[in-house]
């Protein structure tokens, strides 16, 4: 069975499974408001390693992510799927943006808040210019495509559990910090160090 790496922790996939199915199975921490149906982004994660294992970029992730994006491994979990034995590695962004704020409110040795925040709010404006950069594209295809997706009350369900579990799980996780180098995409690495 294929071996999907999800924000450090070893989960077994199978081959056509969608990251994002996989990752919800195991409680791994991502983002999912759409339920999969490529309208809020929220799955957005990072291929560390193993993107050879995976899908080619799709039309709805084309239509979401700037070339610079594409190139740098950043893919939309839930239009992703596993094609290889792997081993993939990802990190998502609802993790990646997590660290950052557990940095933030508690400096890792070395760091200090002023920088740790700077990280976080380069982040989030980096993730909104890129938004702002695929436009219209990206709202025109929200717009034509919200009406139609139903979530029937099956998924509702399974939604619901599925947050119950990630933030079960979460509660529950050790500390890592985003400033773990293996562990963090080489531009949110490049803070300029404090002079102090
Ligand atoms: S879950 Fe909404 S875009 Fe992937």
């Amino acid at each position: 069975m294929p071996t999907v790496i999800i924000n450090d922790e070893s989960v077994e996939s199978q081959i056509g499974e969608r990251l994002l199915d996989t990752a919800r199975r195991d409680a791994a921490h991502i983002g999912f408001v759409c339920d999969g149906n490529g309208l809020c982004q929220m799955c957005e994660c990072v291929v560390l390693k193993g993107g050879d294992h995976l899908s080619p970029p799709n039309q709805i992730e084309r239509i979401w992510l700037t070339e610079d994006q594409l190139e740098y491994g950043t893919r939309l979990a839930c239009q992703v799927s596993v094609r290889g034995p792997g081993p993939v590695e990802v990190l998502t962004r609802a993790e990646r943006l997590r660290r950052e704020a557990i940095d933030v409110i508690s400096p890792p040795p070395g760091t200090n808040v002023g920088e740790n925040l700077g990280r976080l709010v380069n982040d989030l404006l980096r993730i909104n210019v890129d938004h702002v950069e695929r436009w219209p594209f990206n709202m025109l295809y929200a717009l034509s495509n919200t009406l139609a997706v139903q979530f029937s009350l099956n998924n509702l369900w399974q939604i619901f559990g599925d947050t119950i579990r990630i933030t079960t799980k979460l509660l529950r996780s050790d500390r890592v910090s985003v400033s773990d180098v293996s562990r963090t995409p080489p531009e949110l690495q490049s803070l300029p160090k404090s002079e102090s």
